[in-house]
């Protein structure tokens, strides 16, 4: 049975995206089986990954809102052992269309459950909002991991996600854990990155993951050309931070 942890933030650009990437692929080439889920109609994590999305017929769309199967919508991405479940232009209808329909928290774990014994982990790529979409990332998922940017304002809106979090342990999904909350963009030239981070360990304490993501300028070059960072120069920092944290992943297991 595989694992499912969404990447969950709804404050735009603080790596969620990199993150679901770029653990996947150390996840397996640490030998798990993993597949990608983009919830984000950006398809951030569908084009970082080097999947051209003008020609895909169905997408994760589909999964939500027709009952159409994963099985059917997953493709094989350039790494063997990771698999995606794109999204494209039309996700952007799902929101609006999930409304009327009963159950509607939980149509992807419902749709999750058919592929779920063929995966070791089930990484979901969350768009930056608290919507339906993420609901049903949230209701799906054993775990989340929460990318903070070590910015000035990096936990504006943390409580909003923390009372999601609550809400949806409440009322759908009571087993839902925190898997980690993830410092991202961690400049060791300035302060403020230093002070950030001292903020949330304290407050957070083991509740963050040992590993932190610092800012490196490869992780960001590495979605124009579709690749991972492992594939794209596995020898820099980013990459070297993204390993550790998929160690720690599979150490929580
Ligand atoms: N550690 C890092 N160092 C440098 N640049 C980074 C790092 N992590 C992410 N970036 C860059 O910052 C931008 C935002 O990252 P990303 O897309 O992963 O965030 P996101 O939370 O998924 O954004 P969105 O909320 O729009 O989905 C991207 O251009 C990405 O390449
Ligand atoms: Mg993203």
């Amino acid at each position: 049975m595989a694992k499912i942890i969404s990447v969950t933030n709804q404050k735009g650009g603080v790596g969620k995206t990199t993150t679901a990437i770029n653990l996947s692929t150390y996840l397996v080439k640490m030998g798990k089986k993993v597949l990608i889920v983009d919830l984000d109609t950006q398809g951030n994590a569908t084009t970082g990954l080097g999947v051209k999305r003008s020609l895909l017929n169905h997408c994760i769309y589909d999964v939500l809102v027709n009952q159409s199967k994963v099985d059917q919508v997953l493709l094989a991405t350039a790494v063997e052992g990771l698999f995606i479940v794109p999204s494209t232009i039309e996700l952007a209808g799902a929101e609006v269309e999930l409304v009327n329909l009963e159950q509607r928290e939980y149509q992807l774990k419902n749709a999750l459950k058919e592929v779920e014994n063929k995966f070791d982990y089930i990484i979901l790529d969350c768009p930056p909002s608290l919507g339906i979409i993420t609901i049903n990332a949230l209701c799906a998922s054993n775990s989340v991991i929460i990318p903070l940017q070590c910015e000035y304002y990096a936990l504006e809106g943390l409580t909003a996600l923390l009372n999601t979090l609550t809400l949806v342990q409440r009322r759908y999904n009571k087993d839902l854990k925190i898997e980690g909350i993830l410092l991202t963009m961690y400049d060791s030239h300035t302060s403020l990155s230093h002070q950030v981070s001292g903020e949330v360990i304290n407050y957070f304490k083991n509740q963050v993951f040992k590993t932190i993501i610092p800012r490196n300028v490869r992780l960001s070059e590495a979605p124009s050309y579709g690749k991972a960072i492992l594939h794209y120069d596995p020898s820099c920092k980013g990459a070297n931070a993204y390993h550790s944290l998929a160690k720690e992943i599979i150490a929580n297991e």
